[in-house]
Parts: structure tokens; C-alpha cells; sequence
């Protein structure tokens, strides 16, 4: 059981997760001093583990690295977590302990800790949540306004700082990229000074995620203790890791950017996102283990369900959908098995190419001369879902949209509307912007049955101004994403089967925040296989293989040029949740039926890809990389070998998560799981280049 616990004689918490504690103490003077997080403890252990206070050497500062949400103010030099300024220009915060709350529900405990400005009228509210079936922490802040004089300036609000233990060597692990090139795994040293990893672009972004994981260096897949954490985003953020002379180490973050300043009027609260915590002895794979769990009971809106097998219309057809091409194509999907069918980009207004028409969202006349319902109906009469692709929050100049609203985008009075993709952002902080999304999108969805909606969002934020906005009109940067949350909501409640994939040019919005109300999510614009290998690592790193939508496309792939065999571009994307991309109507039938065959085969392992726990066996080895996925009685082992190197042995791979004292067969082969971890699976690649497997063992059952 997860359990919150107080010794009162020294003001000090203790929160237990099912294998680690987190430990902390309100100080008289209201800071809140960080003791323990790591494994399970008791209070007294706890309380002594905390005893001693870092040594403190001239010009440092006692409190540096060792709040749980470092205010600035006092003698304080590191990155604050939080920074105000009251209306007469004080900026630094002193606090007041102002009382505590716990409550428990079902299998969750909740600890609030309450602070109040000595001085002025600022609030302030800590939570955290521990589980019981989880080891994951979740904290946030709530900041509240408690007077009726002047405005508070907001010029940071983290939802948390974490707090290591003073350790050499630290190293830092988190995902970088671009577009087409998202999701790269990075392990380096954590330099002396601070890391900022951040988004300033409206979203969460391509070019690096909201997580780090921290080791001391000694770490692997397998062993050592990981600390990371992940921030439920999906607007700009930031997350600075802190490293001091004498090791300190600590890392807050939260949404917002450098410069962004919020204001809070008398009475009002902001509260931020949750920055949830893991701590594991058992290493990165473990680490991963432990998050996809979490995401799975606690984030995801629909855990359970199994995610059909997609085709998605954009490379087949790119901008070029009709009604009898997307038929065509349906039927050509449906035959080889499936189950739901979605058309992309290209059937709304005049839309034929990416420089108009985002913002009308009625079908194109020409294109679908009655609606998108008979291609609807003939959808599902083929036995398949029917989905959409739409770009709600975007719009092009040249649309009818923005001809009647030309102040509903971004923008700031004298100066330029600057383009990306020919489109501009429209403002969902308006309540009549984001109003009118929902009209469309709930129309749309309720008078063609749509099961399924891609989600898009090609551009960041830029001149993200509101020249009339009613209160502070820097609070778009939060209420944008928010109105974002509040649609995909109401949509999913009015149309209960309704599923959402997350996209934005790819992998642009990819945090625990929109997975909350989404169900999958559209990774990377790449669909090479080969680079698809490296986007998906570093993906589920954090994220479960279950949302991680991959698609089988043409060869040779249209970003890249490469020639893959088909059978490892489907084991591939087999190794997620598989979807088709490629022009069906130019597949040969040979083609056709082994990715008939193929899909079959995804169908009898979705359960185990879908919902088990993932190892990496070989990650990101030059020779081979393998996962392996375990549910149940069941394993499911993908490996690849793109470019073998003659003479090579060729080495089992050993494998993890099984029962030793039980055997598993594969292929009518019975093999003791003792062997298999310690020894491992024989590998059976076809010669040549771009060879793959895919092993199913099951538990011989006694
Ligand atoms: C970007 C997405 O990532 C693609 O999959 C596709 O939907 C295009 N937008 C359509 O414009």
C-alpha cells in the first residue's frame, strides 16, 4: 500500500510507494528541506537519513540543491522553481508554514502542503500522489492569489524540484531531434552549472522531450539506480538540472518558458501540470518498465483496449483524396486485414495543396460530392473504423476563415504574421476560437460516425500575442494547451467511441499531458524503418509501445531514398501499433499477401506488444538491436540485422523478464527459460542485408 506518514516533532513527511520513499521536512522558517528519495524506508530511517545538512562553504548558499521548490529569495543563487513580484517590486518570497492535508482513495494517497507569504498575499499549495500499484510520485503546485489589492507577476511556476543525493559522476539521459528525426536518446556527463532542456515553441516539441533520467554513471539497462522524471505538458516548458561544486544535484521544471510572466489577480490560482517522479535500482530498463506502468493505470483514458491495425492515407496519396481513390484504397486495406481506415490531409474546402483552405472544414464538393458519409458508411460496411485527419488549431491565410476572423490567430499589433507552412496559429484562449473548434469537430464527428481522429498541429507558436485579450494575455501560452485538453474532453464524452491519435508533424506533441486525453500518437513523420528503429528507442523510452503508432510504407521510402525489404518494415512497426501507410493499389499481390500474412501474425502479438512489459535486449546494438515484450504466459521477441558484416558470429540473444524454472516454446521447440536468460535464443536471420525475426515463445504449461 502507498502510505503518507508525519512525524510531528520535527514536521517531517514520508511518502512510500510499493519499492521507494520520498522524504521531506517543513523547516520553522517554512522552507521545505528535502531528506530521502530511494528505496523503501521506514520513518526513523528516514529521519536519520536526512540528519546531516550539507556542508556550506563561503558565498554559497545552505539552501541551494536541497528544497523541494526553491523560491528566489534569501540566500539563494540556483534556479528558482519560483519567482514573483509583488506590486510594490519585492521579488523575493518568504514563507510561512500554513498547514497540511492527507487523503486516500482507493489505492491513492494524496499529501497537500500549505505555505503562505509572511508578508504578502500569496499562497501557495504543494500536492503529491503516490500509488499503490506504481512507484511513480506525482507533484504539482497550486499558487494562489489569497488578498484583493494588486495583481502578483508570475514570472516562474514549476510544478516541482527533485531533489539527488550528492553522487560523482552524475550523467544525464533524455531524447533530442528535429522533425522527421524526433526522439534520439543522449547520455552524457551532467556538466558542473545547469542543463536546460526546454520548448519555447507552444508545443512540446520535436526537438527534445519532458524527461530526464539521472544515474551517477554506473548505471545500465539492467542495474543501478535511475532517478528521472517527466513533465505532463504540452505547451512550451522548461526543465533545468542543476549540478553544484559539491555535487548537489536537482532538477525543477514546469511549463512556461524563459521571459513568458503570468499575472495573478486577487483570488485567482494557477495550477500547474504534474512533474511526476521515478525512482528504480534496477536501471534504465527498469525505469522505462516503471513509467510505461504508470502511463498505463494512471494517464492513458483507455489502457485496456487493443489499438486496431490503421491505414493512413498520407503517403499513399498525399493531398490527392477522393472518394472513389480512398474507396479503392479501403478495399484494397480491408482485404488484407485492416481494421480501421484514415484519411488524411486533403478533404476539406479547397484544399490541394499545404497553402490553403486549413479552417474550412467542410468536405471539398469536387473531392466528395456527397459528404464524407458514403465513403463513411462504405468503410464500415467493409468492417473497418473510418477516421479523419484534422489541424483544428491551425489556419491558412488564404481560407474563408481567416478572411471573416483575421484577429483570431496569434498575433501582435505592428508586427509581421510570420508563416510556417503557409499557416498561422489560431488562438484557443479565446473562448470563442475554441468554441467554434468544438462545433466543427463535434458535427463532423457526430454526422459522419467517425471513430477516429488524427489529431495535427504543423507549426509552432510564434508572435503569440492577443492584442484584446480581456485579462493577461501572455496566460494564451497555458489556456491555448488547456482549450486543447477541454475539446479532445468533451469530444470523447459526447462520442464515447471516439479515439484521438496525438500528431504534430510527427512526434511535435509527445508528453504525458495530451496522452491523458489521447490514445496513441503519431511518433515521427519518418517512416524509414531503419531510422524508425532509433525514433521508436528513444520514444518508449518514457512512452508504452502501446501508443506508439507505427506504418508500414513504400519502398523505397519517400524521405530517405532506402530500399527495405517489406518483412522488416513490418516487424518494425510491428513492434508498436501497427498501421499501413503505402499505396496499396501499386503492391504486388505478393506483396499484398505477405503483408497479409504479416498482419495476422501482429494480430496474434498486439496483446503482448500492446499491453506487456518491453526489455531491450540489444539496444541500439550496430550488429543487431532486439526488444523483447512479456504478458502473461507469453513473450514476443523482434530483432534486426540490417547490415551484417561477413563472418560475424552469429550470437543468441539472451533474453529477459521469463521464469527461469519454467520452459518456453518456440516454434514447436521446447527451450528451459534458465537458457534463455542466461545463454539465450538462437537467431534465425535471412542472409543479407536487412534481415529481421520475430519469435513467439509461450510458457510449456505443466
Ligand atoms: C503532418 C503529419 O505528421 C503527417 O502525417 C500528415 O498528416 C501531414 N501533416 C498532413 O498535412
Amino acid at each position: 500500500m502507498p502510505a503518507i506518514e508525519h512525524d510531528p516533532a520535527t514536521d517531517t513527511w514520508l511518502l512510500t510507494t510499493p519499492e521507494t520513499a520520498y522524504a521531506f521536512r517543513v523547516e520553522p522558517g517554512g522552507e521545505l528541506r528535502h531528506l530521502y528519495w530511494g528505496a523503501r524506508l521506514t520513518l526513523p530511517q528516514a529521519l536519520a537519513a536526512g540528519r546531516d545538512r550539507p556542508p556550506v562553504f563561503g558565498f554559497d548558499s545552505p539552501w541551494d540543491g536541497t528544497e523541494e521548490l526553491p523560491a528566489e529569495g534569501g540566500l539563494r543563487f540556483g534556479v528558482p522553481s519560483l519567482q514573483v513580484r509583488f506590486a510594490d517590486g519585492t521579488r523575493a518570497v518568504e514563507w510561512l508554514p500554513d498547514g497540511a492535508a492527507t487523503d486516500e482513495d482507493g489505492g491513492q494517497c494524496r499529501l497537500e502542503i500549505r505555505l503562505r507569504d509572511r508578508s504578502y498575499p500569496l499562497g501557495t499549495v504543494l500536492e503529491y500522489r503516490v500509488f499503490d500499484d506504481c512507484d511513480v510520485i506525482e507533484r504539482r503546485v497550486t499558487l494562489v492569489h489569497l488578498g484583493d489589492g494588486e495583481p502578483i507577476e508570475v514570472y516562474r511556476a514549476d510544478s516541482a524540484a527533485w531533489v539527488l543525493p550528492p553522487l560523482a559522476g552524475y550523467r544525464v539521459s533524455y531524447t533530442t531531434g528535429r522533425w522527421s528525426g524526433e526522439t534520439r536518446l543522449r547520455r552524457h556527463e551532467l556538466p558542473a552549472g545547469e542543463l536546460t532542456l526546454t520548448s519555447r515553441r507552444g508545443i512540446t516539441s520535436h526537438h527534445v522531450n519532458p524527461w530526464v533520467m539521472l544515474d551517477d554513471g554506473t548505471a545500465a539497462e539492467t542495474a543501478g539506480e535511475v532517478r528521472s522524471v517527466a513533465l505532463a505538458w504540452s505547451g512550451s516548458w522548461r526543465i533545468t538540472a542543476s549540478r553544484t561544486a559539491d555535487d548537489r544535484v536537482s532538477v525543477t521544471g514546469g511549463f512556461g518558458h524563459d521571459g513568458a510572466r503570468w499575472t495573478l489577480a486577487p483570488g485567482e490560482s494557477l495550477t500547474t501540470p504534474v512533474f511526476a517522479g521515478l525512482y528504480t535500482s534496477a536501471g534504465f530498463g527498469a525505469a522505462s518498465r516503471g513509467w510505461h506502468a504508470y502511463i498505463r493505470a494512471h494517464v492513458l483514458p483507455r489502457p485496456e483496449e487493443t489499438r486496431p491495425v490503421l491505414f493512413n492515407s498520407w503517403e499513399a496519396t498525399g493531398f490527392d483524396v477522393c472518394e472513389q481513390n480512398q474507396l479503392e484504397l479501403a478495399k484494397a486495406a480491408a482485404a488484407i486485414g485492416v481494421e480501421l481506415f484514415v484519411v488524411d490531409d486533403g478533404w476539406f474546402g479547397t484544399r490541394t495543396h499545404d497553402g490553403r483552405a486549413l479552417g474550412d472544414w467542410t468536405p471539398n464538393p469536387e473531392r466528395f460530392p456527397h459528404g464524407l458519409r458514403p465513403l463513411a458508411s462504405a468503410v464500415h460496411d467493409l468492417g473497418m473504423k473510418f477516421g479523419i485527419w484534422v489541424e483544428p488549431e491551425m489556419v491558412n491565410p488564404d481560407s474563408e476563415l481567416y478572411r471573416a476572423h483575421p484577429d483570431w490567430v496569434l498575433h501582435f499589433p505592428n508586427r509581421r504574421r510570420t508563416e510556417s507552412r503557409n499557416q498561422l496559429v489560431l488562438n484557443f484562449a479565446r473562448p470563442e476560437v475554441a468554441a467554434w473548434a468544438h462545433g466543427w469537430l463535434d458535427e463532423l464527428i457526430g454526422a459522419n460516425d467517425i471513430d477516429f481522429i488524427k489529431w495535427d498541429m504543423n507549426r509552432p507558436f510564434s508572435e503569440a500575442g492577443w492584442p484584446d485579450a480581456p485579462g493577461d494575455a501572455e496566460r494564451l501560452w497555458i489556456d491555448h494547451v488547456r482549450a486543447v485538453y477541454a475539446i479532445m474532453e468533451r469530444l470523447r464524452t459526447d462520442h464515447p467511441g471516439l479515439r484521438i491519435e496525438s500528431c504534430s508533424g510527427g512526434g511535435g506533441r509527445a508528453d504525458l499531458g495530451i496522452m491523458a486525453h489521447t490514445d496513441q500518437t503519431w511518433i515521427s513523420d519518418n517512416t524509414d524503418a531503419l531510422d524508425r528503429i532509433m525514433i521508436q528507442d528513444g520514444y518508449a523510452h518514457l512512452y508504452p509501445p502501446g501508443t506508439m503508432s507505427a506504418w508500414v510504407t513504400d519502398s523505397p521510402n519517400n524521405l530517405t531514398g532506402r530500399r527495405i525489404p517489406l518483412r522488416f518494415r513490418f516487424h518494425v512497426a510491428m513492434a508498436g501499433v501497427l498501421g499501413i501507410g503505402g499505396n496499396l493499389l501499386n503492391w504486388t499481390d505478393a506483396e499484398l499477401s505477405e503483408a497479409s500474412a504479416l498482419i495476422a501474425v501482429y494480430k496474434d502479438v498486439r496483446k503482448v506488444v500492446q499491453h506487456g512489459s518491453l526489455y531491450r535486449l540489444a539496444p541500439l546494438d550496430p550488429e543487431v538491436t532486439a526488444v523483447q515484450y512479456v504478458a502473461g504466459n507469453r513473450a514476443v521477441v523482434l530483432a534486426w540485422r540490417p547490415a551484417p558484416r561477413y563472418g560475424q558470429p552469429a550470437r543468441p540473444i539472451r533474453l529477459a523478464g521469463l521464469d527461469p524454472a519454467s520452459s518456453y516454446r518456440v516454434e514447436g521447440r521446447d527451450y528451459p527459460g534458465i537458457a534463455l536468460l542466461t545463454r539465450g535464443l538462437p537467431t534465425d536471420f535471412p542472409a543479407g542485408d536487412y534481415g529481421s525475426m520475430l519469435a513467439i515463445l509461450d510458457k510449456v504449461q505443466k
